[in-house]
């Protein structure tokens, strides 16, 4: 028979308990310290006591930056998109090519040669000054997190909270980005494929798309749509006459400027506001993929209810830029590290 504890070894069982469940508490909330196989969890308190300032130190360089060169804006949201569809938002998109490897980084796959040089500077010097700050404690793939959500306000779009806590990959391999990032002549099904192994709905999709409210395109991510449409020596015929006649200016079929870019939102390309979606509506959209989002039966009512709605717009993006910010996070060990020098190679 079992003998009912005394008074004293009752509340000394009790104590034991306690100090059990406090020292699992404690060694759960050991973020830095070990590995996991499950999907971390990302806190929007990450940092909260190892760097309290974190999101004013990185702000004051994404305001500084929009006022002295707003394409960074644009610049640093691609560059988080890209950063966390290839191989999950690791901060390996920054990383540079080893001199004289063979093995290119991510940034210079033939995929990644249009992003712009802008993105790149405002996180090395968020990282500078982070560094300067709170030495050694948060990653460079946190500090991208932040700071294009930093933009998307800045450009008149919602401010949310970003959860924290990724690590910096220690891989980055130029050959995994033409399979991961879509095309401006990707259809929609590839698209929503794309989109759905990384997790994110068709919904996702068209309102992550709404980034195209700011920021420009290279005539040759669009000139096929002005001259010669999927092989039929004509234009695309969703697109309105008079942008057709003004891009067809800029953008000749032989023989134009490399370096020749469009707006995506014709009226407000530094506003992130939800023009986006009227325009399409409006045959103004100027990927052939923007477009299809209005052509395709499975988008075409979000297109139109956001092209309605700013608000409805606004929450949405909130919530799916959360969950792309959550695609592929790595934790320490074999998986991840806390890089120094965002731009560094790998070793
Ligand atoms: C859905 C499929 C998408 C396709 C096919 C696509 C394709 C492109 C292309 C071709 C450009 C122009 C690059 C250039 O010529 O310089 C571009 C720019 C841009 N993309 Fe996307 N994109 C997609 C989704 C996204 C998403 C999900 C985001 C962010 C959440 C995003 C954010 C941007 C931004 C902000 C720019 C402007 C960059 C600048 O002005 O520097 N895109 N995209």
């Amino acid at each position: 028979m079992p003998v009912p504890p005394s008074s004293s070894s009752s509340s000394m069982f009790v104590f034991t308990c306690l100090l059990i469940i406090f020292l699992l508490t404690l060694h759960s909330s050991d973020c830095l310290a070990k590995p996991t196989n499950t999907t971390p969890q990302l806190s929007v308190d990450y940092y909260a006591k190892s760097c309290p300032q974190l999101e004013q130190f990185i702000g004051s360089i994404t305001s500084r930056q929009f006022k002295e060169s707003p394409v960074s804006g644009p610049a640093t949201i691609r560059l988080f998109f890209h950063d966390c569809f290839v191989d999950g938002c690791d901060g390996s998109i920054l990383i540079s090519s080893k001199p004289g490897s063979k093995m290119l980084a991510e940034r210079n796959a033939q995929d990644n040669k249009d992003l712009r040089v802008e993105g790149f500077e405002t996180i090395s010097k968020a990282k500078a000054l982070v560094e300067s700050k709170c030495p050694g404690v948060v990653s460079c793939a946190d500090i991208l997190a932040i700071a294009a959500r930093d933009f998307v306000h800045l450009a008149g779009g919602p401010y949310y909270q970003v959860k924290k806590g990724r690590w910096d990959g220690r891989i980055s391999m130029a050959s995994r980005v033409a399979s991961n990032i879509p095309r401006s002549n990707s259809t929609i099904d590839e698209l929503l494929k794309l989109f759905s192994s990384k997790g994110l709905t068709p919904n996702d999709l068209v309102v992550l798309s709404g980034a195209h409210t700011i920021g420009f395109a290279h005539c040759q991510n669009f000139v096929s749509r002005l001259y010669d449409y999927r092989g039929t020596k004509k234009p695309d015929p969703a697109i309105d006459p008079r942008l057709l006649k003004a891009l067809k200016m800029s953008c000749p079929r032989y023989g134009g400027n490399n370096d020749i870019v469009a707006p995506f939102d014709v009226s407000t390309p530094f506003l992130f506001d939800h023009a986006y979606y009227s325009n399409l509506v409006a045959k103004l959209g100027l990927l052939a993929t923007d477009q299809a989002l209005f052509l395709d039966p499975r988008t075409k009512p979000l297109v139109q209810a956001l092209a309605q709605d700013k608000q409805k717009f606004f929450q949405s993006f909130v919530v799916a830029m959360d969950k792309m910010g959550s695609i592929g996070v790595k934790r320490g060990g074999k998986q991840g590290e806390n890089r120094k020098d965002c731009g560094m190679h790998m070793s």
